[in-house]
């Protein structure tokens, strides 16, 4: 496993090097081959993604990108509240991905239900590697209490579970949440993991200054084993780093 750490002043220049590193990953994977990409949530991706649609609607092969989600709330598609409609406004609507290639975790159905199923999909369309599904290229932000996905602190053995997706639950609105596992985040080969503001430094800095407690925290359980860490940080999620 790799870890880069890239510190930009301003999140323009972040976003502007996320897309360069996507685009990069995806020329290096044979044309002849999908390209998954398994989206995060919450606010931090939005101006990733507005970049990507302001400038990469045709650079970007998006007949080879399959798109997955890292974790969802267990609400309607059109609610506020979804990450899948959070990408759909901000990214999926205006670049030329097929529908099909678009695999939304249903967060309308049952939760277990939906957890079991999302898996079995996200099994028959991602490519195997020593026997597990190997996405491409995982984007992960970073709660301000140090969680990934939606693994937060009080459900932590989330991460280690066998299963790909789990239900989780968000610890102070009891909303219920689908969450990619460790099974999925530490078998990737690009993981890219993005943080901004002040409210992300103190766990940022935890996390990678290796802080006591740092391993109660999920986002500090990342470790690709047979891939490449990427954090990308602006100025004010990194001032506390040493
Ligand atoms: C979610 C996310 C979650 C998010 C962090 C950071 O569904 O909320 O996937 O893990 O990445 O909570 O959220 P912000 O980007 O809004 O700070």
């Amino acid at each position: 496993m790799t870890t880069t750490i890239k510190i930009f002043q301003t999140v323009e220049e972040l976003a502007q090097y996320f897309v360069s590193l996507l685009t990069l990953r995806i020329r290096e994977t044979p044309d002849n081959h999908d390209f998954s990409w398994m989206l995060s949530g919450g606010n931090t991706p939005k101006v990733i993604f507005n970049e990507i649609a302001s400038t990469s609607g045709n650079t970007i092969n998006w007949n080879r990108i399959l798109v997955f989600w890292g974790d969802e709330r267990c609400v309607s598609p059109d609610s506020h509240d979804s990450n899948y409609k959070m990408a759909r406004e901000n990214l999926l609507d205006h670049v030329p991905i097929p529908c099909s290639n678009i695999f939304r975790i249903r967060g309308e159905a049952p939760p277990e239900f939906e957890s079991d199923r999302y898996a079995e999909q996200f099994r028959q369309h991602v490519k195997t590697f020593e026997g597990s599904p190997q996405t491409d290229f995982l984007m992960l932000g970073v709660g301000e209490d140090g969680h990934t996905a939606s693994i937060f602190p009080a459900n932590l053995h989330l991460f280690g579970s066998n299963k790909l997706f789990e239900l989780s639950e968000h610890p102070e609105t009891k909303q219920n949440r689908i969450t990619a596992t460790g099974k999925i985040i530490n078998h990737a080969k690009t993981v890219v993991i993005i943080a901004t503001g002040e409210g992300k430094a103190l766990k940022v800095a935890q996390i990678l200054n290796h802080s006591t407690g740092c391993d109660t925290l999920s986002a500090a359980l990342v470790h690709p084993e047979n891939g490449e860490v990427v954090w990308l940080l602006d100025r004010k999620a990194a001032s506390l780093l040493a």
